[in-house]
């Protein structure tokens, strides 16, 4: 899978651009405010139907717009996909291969979008809802049936706490337990099943970027580990009823990330956070590569800011040898080695307009 077309209209200074990128390696240059983050996170809105950075849809509009547009084409073996978003303040409009679709989920199928950028370290010090979008990714990628049996999972649980605002009897509250001990006991599988390989595939990348030290991913399922959830459910009743919601299960799941056995979320320098998110993000990649037997697109903004020269490097390195197609941001190219690279396309960016640059 590759990103062959990108065509971008009225969205941030992106006035209207047109790129057929590289299935490899894709270089993005500009000097600062040239637009080069707004081209990454126009594939980034592709994927999710929302941006990775702060704010709202209509800040990506551009100015004394009234809409904007992305139409991109995916290949896949043989097959060819168009994807079209427009998005006014009064509407979205999304179509694959011209057809209307409702669902951002069938989008992210078809688009698989990783983003490494300057806020990515929130992953770690932000709350627990990155952590769980984060394997929710890695999950929703390889378990196909997981994405109806979550949302059969937060139905259950905004009826129990319908119920239990609302002050009805035990047996009314507990209606719902069936489904959710359900679901809730086949995403607490999935989720230990995936962070399992995860932190094997960790081990397997962090010899290079994190030599000696030693990284371990702690998945918490969302209530205690020494009782089911079903008694667990049973025993808080009434702490649930005070409280008007459910407190436990797998809405509340989180991953302890450790270095060396040190909080990462807390008692790591910024600069070590930001090189584990981006071996989290490989780790990521490379299973899903192996589970899907699909390229992924990876969008690593501004990578010379992120990461020194011989982090970047390797780096640099170690996608080279994966089914990745990258799409990196920077001022300028001699800031990469990407000299593993069989081939590679270099778009320059100047106030809004992008170019191909001739090799
Ligand atoms: N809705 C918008 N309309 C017009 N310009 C915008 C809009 N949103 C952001 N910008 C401008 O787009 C420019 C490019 O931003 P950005 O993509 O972050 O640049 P770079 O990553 O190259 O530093 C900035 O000058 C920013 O002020
Ligand atoms: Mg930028």
């Amino acid at each position: 899978m590759s990103l062959s077309y990108l065509e971008v209209n009225h969205f941030r200074n992106l006035h209207q651009v047109v790129i057929e990128p590289d299935a490899e390696l894709n270089i993005i240059t500009g000097l600062n405010a040239a637009g080069k983050t707004s081209l990454l996170e126009s594939i980034f809105y592709l994927s999710y139907g929302r941006t990775f950075r702060q704010g709202q849809y209509k800040d990506l509009i551009m100015n004394d717009q009234d809409y904007f547009r992305l139409i991109s084409k995916v290949s896949h073996q043989h097959q060819k996909s168009t994807i079209g978003i427009q998005r006014s303040s009064k509407e979205q409009l999304i179509r694959v291969n011209q057809r209307t679709i409702t669902r951002l989920s069938d989008l992210s199928s078809l688009l698989p979008v990783i983003a490494l950028h300057p806020d990515s370290h929130q992953l770690l010090s932000a709350g627990p809802e990155n952590r769980r979008h984060f394997m929710d990714w890695g999950v929703f990628h390889v378990e196909h049936s997981f994405l109806q049996i979550w949302k059969n999972y937060r139905k259950a649980l905004s009826q129990r706490n319908a119920a239990l605002r609302c002050h009805h009897n035990d047996r009314l509250c507990n209606l719902w337990n069936h489904a959710l001990i359900e679901n809730a006991e086949l995403i607490d599988r999935f989720r230990n099943d995936y962070l399992n390989k995860l932190n094997e595939r960790l081990s397997f990348f962090s010899e290079r970027i994190f030599p000696d030290c030693k990284i371990n991913l702690e998945y918490k399922k969302g209530w205690p580990e020494d009782i089911s959830y079903q008694m667990h459910l049973e025993k808080h009743l009434s702490k649930d009823r005070e409280k008007g919601f459910t407190q436990c299960g797998p809405h509340r799941s989180d991953i302890k990330i450790k270095l060396d056995n040190k909080s990462a979320q807390t008692s790591i320098s910024r600069g070590q956070q930001k090189k584990l998110v981006a071996l989290l993000r490989l780790a990521q990649l490379d299973l899903f590569v192996e589970h899907t037997g699909r390229r992924c697109i990876l969008l690593y903004d501004d990578l010379p800011a992120e990461l020194d020269a011989n982090n970047r490097r390797i780096l640099m390195e170690i996608l080279s040898g994966m089914q990745v197609q990258l799409f990196i941001t920077a001022i300028e190219t001699s800031q990469l080695d990407y000299s593993g690279y069989q081939s590679a396309k270099m778009f320059h960016v100047e106030h809004g307009i992008v170019s191909t640059i001739n090799n």
